[in-house]
Order: C-alpha cells, then sequence, then structure tokens
C-alpha cells in the first residue's frame, strides 16, 4: 500500500452499485483489520460488517440527519471504552478505508448520532460500544473526466473533475505556527520532502461535513495537532475526525521516512501559543 497516492486519491462515495464486494475481499479486509495499525494498541475493538438483511434498520440513528447512505455493506468498529478510544477507531477505520480503496473499493465514512439505539437495532450483544461505521462498494459508474456543471438549464456545461470532490485545507493555511520558515520562505519545506507529504495526507483526510476544524503546529522538532472549537461538530465525530487525520500523517511520513514514530497523546513540555479555542491533542516527532 503507497499511503500517500492512497491518501491523497481517496474520496466519499455516496452513491453505491447494487454490486456486492466478493467475499474473497471481504475476507482480506477482515485479516487486515487483525494486523492494521492502530494508535492505542492496548485498547480492545472488535470488528463487524453489517448483515445486510439488518442494514436498512441502522435508519434514524446514524448518518447526516440520520438519513443512512444505502450502500452493499457497511463496516463497524466496536471498541472498549476508555482514554482515546474514539480516536484510535477512527485511526484503525481510516487505514481500513485506505486499505479498500488501495482494492479498488469505494467508501463513505458515516456518523452515528445514537450508538446506544443502533446496538438495540442490530441486536448487538456486547459490552463495547459502536464507535465507526464505514460504508463501502462499487460507485455507480460517473463520467470518469468530465461531469456535468450545472448553473441552470440554459448553461450546462462538461468541467473536468477536479482530484477531491471536496475542497481542502491547504497545508499553509492549516499549519498555525511554525519555527521553520514555511510561511515566509515556502521553499524551507520543500514539496518532496517526507514531511510535506505526510502534511498533504493530512489536509486530504475526511472529516465530518469536511469542516476539518483542526490545525498544526511546528515547533522544534515536533508536529502538534491541535483541535479548534467545532459547534457543528459531536465530541464523538470530532475525536474520529482526529484519529483519521493521525493516521494519514502517520502512515504517510513513516512509510516515505521509514522512520516508524508514533503519536504522544498529550501537550509537548513547552509551552506554545495555541488559536483561539484550540486544544492540543498530542504531538509526533518528525
Ligand atoms: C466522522 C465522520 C462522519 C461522517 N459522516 C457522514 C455521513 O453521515 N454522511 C455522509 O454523507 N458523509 C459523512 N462523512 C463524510 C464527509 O462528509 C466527507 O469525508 C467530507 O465531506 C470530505 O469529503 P471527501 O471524503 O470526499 O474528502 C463523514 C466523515 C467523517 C470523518
Amino acid at each position: 500500500m503507497n499511503y500517500y497516492e492512497l491518501a491523497t486519491k481517496r474520496k466519499s462515495t455516496r452513491d453505491f452499485k447494487d454490486k456486492e464486494v466478493s467475499e474473497s475481499n471481504i475476507a482480506k479486509l477482515k485479516a487486515y483489520f487483525l494486523d492494521c495499525k492502530r494508535l492505542v494498541p492496548t485498547i480492545n475493538v472488535e470488528f463487524k460488517i453489517i448483515d445486510p438483511k439488518l442494514s436498512p434498520m441502522m435508519n434514524g440513528c446514524v448518518g447526516y440527519k440520520d438519513y443512512l447512505i444505502e450502500a452493499p455493506h457497511y463496516l463497524l468498529i466496536l471498541s472498549e471504552k476508555t482514554d482515546h478510544y474514539i480516536e484510535n477507531a477512527g485511526f484503525i477505520g481510516e487505514d481500513l478505508v485506505l486499505k479498500l480503496t488501495d482494492m479498488d473499493i469505494d467508501t463513505c465514512w458515516v456518523t452515528i448520532s445514537d450508538s446506544e439505539k443502533l446496538k438495540e437495532r442490530l441486536n448487538l450483544n456486547t459490552d463495547k460500544e459502536p464507535v465507526a461505521l464505514i460504508a463501502f462498494g462499487y460507485e455507480k459508474t460517473v463520467l470518469s473526466i468530465k461531469r456535468l456543471d450545472i448553473k441552470n438549464l440554459s448553461n450546462v456545461t462538461m468541467k473536468k473533475r477536479s482530484g477531491y470532490e471536496a475542497p481542502k485545507l491547504y497545508i499553509e493555511d492549516a499549519i498555525y505556527a511554525e519555527d521553520m520558515g514555511i510561511k515566509d520562505e515556502t521553499s524551507t519545506l520543500d514539496h518532496y520532502t517526507d514531511l510535506y507529504q505526510a502534511l498533504v495526507a493530512a489536509c486530504c483526510a475526511p472529516s465530518f461535513l469536511n469542516l476539518q476544524p483542526y490545525r498544526f503546529i511546528i515547533d522544534d522538532g515536533l508536529f502538534v495537532l491541535v483541535s479548534l472549537e467545532h459547534p457543528q461538530t459531536s465530541e464523538e465525530d470530532q475525536a474520529l475526525n482526529l484519529g483519521i487525520l493521525m493516521l494519514n500523517f502517520y502512515a504517510v511520513l513513516s512509510q516515505r521516512s521509514g522512520v516508524y514514530g508514533k503519536w504522544e497523546l498529550k501537550a509537548p513540555e513547552k509551552a506554545l501559543e495555541l488559536p483561539d479555542g484550540g486544544e492540543i491533542v498530542g504531538y509526533f516527532k518528525i
């Protein structure tokens, strides 16, 4: 798996074909889960493919405005409830999303608005909490290079599809502060460095409503992740957002540099100036 390519290629799909993913690919996914990347390896997690007969029961407790995206398959991550368990589920879920992307299978994260109800509806007889839900399958065929751009009925043009359907934070805007002169002198962060590519992957991470409520500080050899206030995003969705972003950054930086560091989920010792309402999530030695 080339994490940089996968993280930059991935996009959410909401319009799935009525075609099932083969059993052998589902088996590959299940096997991958056992060895996939974890933010906090000691947390007990479970992986479940939702029985298609039960999936319509999820309507009303998952999805934007409780509207379930119809897909042939959904994967659910259940976790014991302990410190950072939601971020850990986001981290694992995104590794699975990128594995599916690598298998040319399309995905969409789905918010869980009522986990207790979800547990009841799916008859989940477990003390673990359903934390991360991902729809997957094959996207309905779209015009692969061009799409219709409809301004009004008399103004329909063909437009080239951009790489990303959802606009993403630019690296320069995502970095709140740095001691590497990036803002004044962009050449100091060469576009081909491992760090730059990890930053691109971080900025491409999916987030609830694409709001990306986080910023980065690069200081004294540390990449610090700051969570921003997020009135439209629940605490749970924000924790998933952060876990997803941490996976993208970690996986790309480690794979490209060959140095496997780890996220420290606490503030660094040095005091840092934070954006308004910002809270430090953790840091990564770069
Ligand atoms: C925690 C989380 C929950 C999400 N929930 C939903 C959802 O319920 N319905 C939906 O259509 N998209 C959902 N998404 C997908 C986002 O809308 C999508 O990632 C974002 O718009 C960026 O687009 P992209 O994934 O194509 O880059 C969710 C994403 C995350 C990270």
